[in-house]
């Protein structure tokens, strides 16, 4: 099982960074594989080109990373109340999987978190980034997580989300295993 984490910022104490290593670390406490696609990469894509077949290798990269992932965990920065155009853009990548046989997100589960200096951008983060999710045929996971940078003096503000992220982390493992088990059962139908 490999989740692929796709989020963080150019900042280099990002507050989504640090909340998805530590989403990523519950992840591998469960027993899955990881891969993160943090902002040192996010940064160097070019704006998605439907037209031009032409992929740097980041871009390669990402799309790998996303077609081979058994579930994907989203950590968006709130930047103007949606998520930021970095990651929207990276997120476009998707298209490269329309004509997978596995198609964009198709069955898998993604988790999903929102970093902002306030709820009402967090939550309309959150809400933004599950609708992208739902258009890529992505199954959002039930808990998404807010993380509230703006009391935060030192340190990124993940402290106090830790539980939320670990649930995120959980329930797209959890996911991820009831599908395959699914998928075992009725490939084994005999109808
Ligand atoms: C361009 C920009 C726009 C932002 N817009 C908002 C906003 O609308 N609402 C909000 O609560 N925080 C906003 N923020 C604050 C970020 O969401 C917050 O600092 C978050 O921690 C950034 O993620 P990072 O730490 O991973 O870089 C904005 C920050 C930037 C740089």
């Amino acid at each position: 099982m490999l989740i692929v984490g796709i989020g963080g910022t150019t900042n280099p104490n990002s507050s989504s960074d640090a909340a998805l290593r530590l989403a990523l670390d519950e992840v591998e406490a469960q027993g899955a594989q990881v891969r993160m696609i943090s902002g040192d990469l996010l940064k160097n894509l070019p704006m998605y080109d439907p037209v031009s077949p032409e992929r740097t290798p980041d871009a390669l990269a990402l799309v790998a990373a996303m077609r081979e992932a058994s579930g994907i965990i989203i950590s968006a920065a709130s930047y103007h109340g949606s998520i930021s155009g970095m990651l929207k853009n990276a997120l476009d990548y998707a298209e490269d999987l329309a004509q997978d046989e596995r198609a964009y997100f198709s069955g898998i589960p993604v988790g999903s978190i929102a970093v902002a200096k306030g709820y009402q951008a967090a939550v309309n983060t959150l809400a933004t980034l599950r609708i992208v999710v739902h258009s890529l045929r992505g199954w959002p996971t039930p808990y998404g997580c807010i993380v509230n940078t703006s009391s935060t003096e030192n340190g990124t503000g993940v402290e106090g989300a830790q539980e939320g992220l670990r649930l995120v982390a959980g329930e797209v493992v959890h996911l991820v295993r009831a599908f395959e088990s699914h998928a075992t059962i009725v490939s084994n139908l005999d109808v």
